[in-house]
């Protein structure tokens, strides 16, 4: 659960819109499924497409590797074409949720969107992956405010007890493969860290604030993780483009389960 996982290191893959067929999903999921086995160290969730989630849900290993969605409705049930709801991905063992995903809130998702959506997953006892992120980092520092105003849409009104089944992923939209126009470098992601968690401790107190696992996301690849979570005060990373390639994501697993942290 990721309020007792501050020991383990969290990998995420977001598969996004891809791959395109079940049988390659189940073969890239037991692909990196095998290498998960012998990362002790490492918590790996892949989240997929939801036409892929029942099937893949059969296929989880305890705390080594689950699945996840990457996205989930506000209500729980009802006339809401198109909708998948927390309430129907609990009820099938997809136990997390990204929510609040840059390419989301670029479709239109406001903070208060993103909020409603937190609430109802945690409300039905799912793990919520957080993203929050600027879209450019300016020198004057607004991006700060732009990251503590979503982060404070989405969770303040959530009661304390369930921010320990929170995520949270710090994830600069210009970082992001598909638009990336520089690197974030782990110094950089350091210092966010003690923000989001600052912030976090402005809501829920320091004493949660400081279990809640903040990982980082943006152009992660098997030569920078390490240097995200030895240097960078990441307990983990978010994974696009890189998760698609099994060799690729097992060496982000492998790499991240042989960081040393103190
Ligand atoms: P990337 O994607 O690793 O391809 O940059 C990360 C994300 O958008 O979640």
């Amino acid at each position: 659960m990721p309020g007792e996982k501050k020991s383990k290191r969290i990998i995420i893959a977001n598969w996004k819109m891809n791959p395109t067929t079940l049988f390659e999903a189940s073969k890239l999921f037991q692909a990196i499924k095998k290498t998960t086995l012998k990362a002790t160290r490492v918590q790996t969730i892949v989240c997929a497409p939801y036409l892929f989630l029942p099937t893949l849900a059969g296929f989880q290993s305890g705390q080594r590797i689950s699945v996840g969605a990457q996205d989930s409705f506000y209500e729980r049930v009802g006339a809401y074409t198109g909708e998948v709801s927390a309430t129907q991905l609990a009820g099938e063992d997809i136990r997390y949720v990204i929510l609040g995903h840059s390419e989301r809130r670029a479709m239109g998702e406001s903070n208060d969107l993103v909020g409603r959506k937190v609430a109802a997953a945690l409300g039905e006892g799912l793990n919520v992956i957080l993203c929050v992120g600027e879209k450019d980092r300016d020198q004057g520092g607004d991006y700060l405010s732009e990251v503590s105003a979503q982060i404070h849409a989405s969770l303040a009104s959530i009661p304390r007890r369930y921010f320990l089944n929170l995520i949270m992923v710090y994830e600069p939209v210009w970082a992001i493969s598909t638009h990336a126009n520089a690197v974030e470098s782990p110094e950089d992601m350091l210092h966010m860290s003690i923000f989001i968690r600052k912030t976090l401790g402005g809501i829920c107190g320091k004493d949660i604030a400081i279990k809640i696992p903040i990982l980082y996301g943006g152009s992660v690849d098997e030569e920078n993780v390490a240097g995200f979570i030895e240097r960078g005060g990441a307990d983990g990373a978010l994974v696009g483009r890189a998760s698609l390639s099994a060799t690729s994501f097992s060496e982000i697993i492998k790499r991240a389960n042989e960081v040393k942290i103190d």
